[in-house]
């Protein structure tokens, strides 16, 4: 067990801006699911994020966009069950925090009350002010995430680099200084320059976590499924794939297969 792991029994909001401002990185991974979620828990992974990103990996979707507020808190309540020391985050889904206020503080109530998570996650700056006054208003720490927000693809039209021009660089960083000044304990910096994240980190005093944002922000996080390589037809330049399981996986079946046929499985030991 590293030193980390014994200094913080519980990864709070509190811890992550201690790490920051002791130089200590954070590191965040995505889990959806019991077992999974154990695994990330267990290796010392500060942050656990039940991203919406399981519209995608899970259910197979093309966009985030269709997964419902009752499909995240399946998915956050399983994470929750398996985490010990990690701290939760879940994804507020599109379509449960924009429309008003008080949905939004509905949404991430439900997610709190009946998945157990510890915080929750919203993507936009400025224009989801009122929301986010009221969520934090009523006690729930939350993350913010700005840059390539996956909520927003269809406005966007591509998955491409976001603020490479000065405009959107200039309202990334007034949004990233806004969020701070709401309350907002992390944010979460997709897909820019690492020039901008690293301006970014140095100007705010709460952690920087980028995902394609280079390596001076205060922490990093990836999708799971493809940094063990079990999604494999995604390969975006800041993916560093640690296995190959889409792979080894695929070879496991079909040994299973063959030997479920020549009734090589199950021998005379995996029987009674
Ligand atoms: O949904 C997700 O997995 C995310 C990460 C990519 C940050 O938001």
């Amino acid at each position: 067990m590293s030193a980390i792991k014994k200094e913080y029994k519980r990864i709070t909001t509190n811890s992550l801006i201690e790490m920051k401002k002791h130089g200590e990185k954070i590191s965040m991974l995505t889990a959806y699911d019991y077992t999974m979620a154990k695994i990330i828990d267990n290796a010392g992974v500060d942050v656990i994020l039940v991203g919406d990103s399981a519209s995608n990996v899970m259910a197979g979707h093309e966009t985030t966009l269709p997964i419902t507020l009752d499909q995240m808190i399946y998915h956050a309540s399983s994470v929750v069950r398996a985490s010990k020391r990690s701290l939760v985050v879940v994804d507020i889904p599109f379509g449960s925090y924009q429309s008003d206020s008080k949905e939004a503080l509905r949404s991430a109530i439900r997610i709190m009350k009946e998945s157990g998570a510890h915080a929750v996650k919203v993507e936009g700056g400025i224009e989801i002010d009122n929301a986010l006054t009221r969520i934090i208003n009523a006690g729930i720490p939350v993350m913010g995430h700005l840059g390539l927000t996956p909520q927003s693809i269809y406005q966007f039209g591509t998955y491409t680099v976001r603020a490479k021009e000065e405009a959107e660089a200039k309202k990334l960083i007034d949004d990233a200084k806004f969020l701070e000044s709401k309350g907002c304990f992390a944010i979460v910096l997709e897909k820019i320059p690492a020039k901008l994240a690293k301006k970014v980190a140095e100007q705010l005093n709460i952690p920087i976590i980028g995902i394609g944002a280079g390596s001076h922000v205060d922490g990093q996080v990836l999708v799971t499924h493809d940094m063990v390589g079990m999604t494999h037809e995604f390969h975006p330049r800041f993916l560093r794939r640690y296995l190959n399981l889409y792979d080894d996986m695929s070879n496991a079946f079909e040994q299973y297969c063959k030997d479920v046929k020549s009734v090589d499985f199950p021998n005379e030991k995996e029987q009674y």
